[in-house]
């Protein structure tokens, strides 16, 4: 059987964006993120065209996702990406540097988490060298044949 993997970025409690959830990556995003009890946030075309960077940021703002995935894109065939190379270049373009760039905030917040993972690491790294110690002090105190000197 496979080993678990580690968690190295835990989604629980925070708040996930999936940035065209609604399409086939998104979809299939939004499923499998429903196992990690995070807060999904959405919001379709309609709302927010991603192409519009003001519309971005006024919606990143509002919601102040912490986890964004994209998946929001102009996609197409090879006969519309051969015949429309200039839409989605821009198209896509435009949609991931828009994100990016209003995400700033929130990468942020994901350094402060990264933080926290350190700090969390220090602090067993701490609580492993206090039980050494205490390991050393109370060692003379065991029957010899205990003892690992
Ligand atoms: N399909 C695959 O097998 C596959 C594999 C690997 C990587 N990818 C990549 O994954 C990404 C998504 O592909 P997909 O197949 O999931 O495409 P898709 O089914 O067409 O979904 C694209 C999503 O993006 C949204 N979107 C597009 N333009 C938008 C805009 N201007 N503002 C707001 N939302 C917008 C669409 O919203 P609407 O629903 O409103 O149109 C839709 O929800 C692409 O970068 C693709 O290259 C796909």
């Amino acid at each position: 059987m496979a080993e678990p993997q580690p968690v190295i970025f835990p989604l629980q409690g925070r708040r996930v964006w999936i940035a065209g959830d609604r399409g086939m990556v998104g979809s299939a995003l939004t499923r499998r993120l429903a196992r990690e009890r995070c807060q999904m946030l959405s919001v379709g075309r309609g709302e927010v065209d991603l192409r519009r960077q003001v519309d971005v940021e006024r919606w990143i703002a509002a919601n102040a996702p912490e986890v964004v995935f994209v998946a929001a894109a102009t996609v197409g065939g090879i006969l519309a990406n051969d015949t429309r190379p200039a839409e989605f270049l821009y198209d896509n373009l435009m949609i991931a540097g828009n994100i990016v760039e209003a995400q700033k905030g929130a990468i942020l917040a994901a350094l402060s988490i990264t933080d926290e993972l350190f700090d969390a690491r220090e602090a067993g790294e701490d609580l492993a060298g206090s039980m050494k110690r205490l390991s050393a002090e109370i060692r003379p105190w065991l029957p010899p044949a205990k003892r690992k000197d």
